[in-house]
């Protein structure tokens, strides 16, 4: 288990390099998001979230050609992971899990800039309970299992797992909501 950024034990050395996603990206982002997903985002979802003062957003580039990218944002009283994903044909070689480790440190680094919010915030991301690989690589960073969203993908009603990393009370959640779904 992890409690900071990065795996202790890491068996893979990615080459990619990590920077902040840029909007001349958009064109390789939005290749490597219609491979990934069922439902993809449009270019202009993207804009809007790289647009946002307070997000963290990253792209793992080779040749600085994005191959993978990650977008967190921050809400009121936590962060949401909104996007991640890794081109198909560099999957399974640790691009994934470099990625959200450096998000969650800049996240955690971002919480202890600030004096009256020196805590770690929670972080809450939504995944396809089908979706066993990304379910995995959040585990590995300490995110548990804290109910559902009924419906929530349009293209298969499929519903959404809704998971946590940190205490999702801080965050205003309410403790009848949680008690139902303690974690895994
Ligand atoms: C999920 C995703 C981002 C993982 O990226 P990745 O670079 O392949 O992941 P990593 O190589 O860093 O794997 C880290 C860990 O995640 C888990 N994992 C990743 N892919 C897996 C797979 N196909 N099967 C089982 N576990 C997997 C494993 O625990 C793995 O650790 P290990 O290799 O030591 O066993 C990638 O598969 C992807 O882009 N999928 C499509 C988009 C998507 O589903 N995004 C998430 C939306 S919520």
């Amino acid at each position: 288990m992890h409690n900071s950024g990065s795996p202790e034990t890491t068996k893979k050395a990615p080459t990619e390099i990590l920077r902040r996603l840029t909007f001349a990206d958009l064109p390789a982002v939005v290749s490597i998001e219609r491979r990934s997903f069922a439902s993809p985002w449009s270019p202009g979802m993207f804009v809007l979230e790289m647009s946002r003062e307070s997000s963290v957003t990253l792209a793992a580039t080779r040749g600085d050609r994005p191959v993978a990218y990650a977008i967190f944002s921050r809400y009121e009283e936590a962060w949401h992971m909104m996007n991640v994903a890794v081109a198909p044909e560099h999957r399974r070689r640790g691009v994934g899990s470099m990625l959200i480790g450096r998000a969650l440190e800049l996240i955690d680094a971002d919480a202890s800039l600030n004096p009256e919010t020196d805590v770690t915030v929670p972080v809450t991301l939504e995944v396809r309970p089908s979706n066993r690989s990304a379910i995995a690589l959040y585990e590995e960073f300490d995110f548990r299992r804290y109910g559902y969203r009924k419906g929530y993908y349009p293209d298969n009603g499929e519903d959404a797992m809704i998971m946590w990393r940190g205490d999702p009370a801080a965050a205003g959640v309410p403790e009848e909501a949680l008690s139902a779904f303690p974690g895994a």
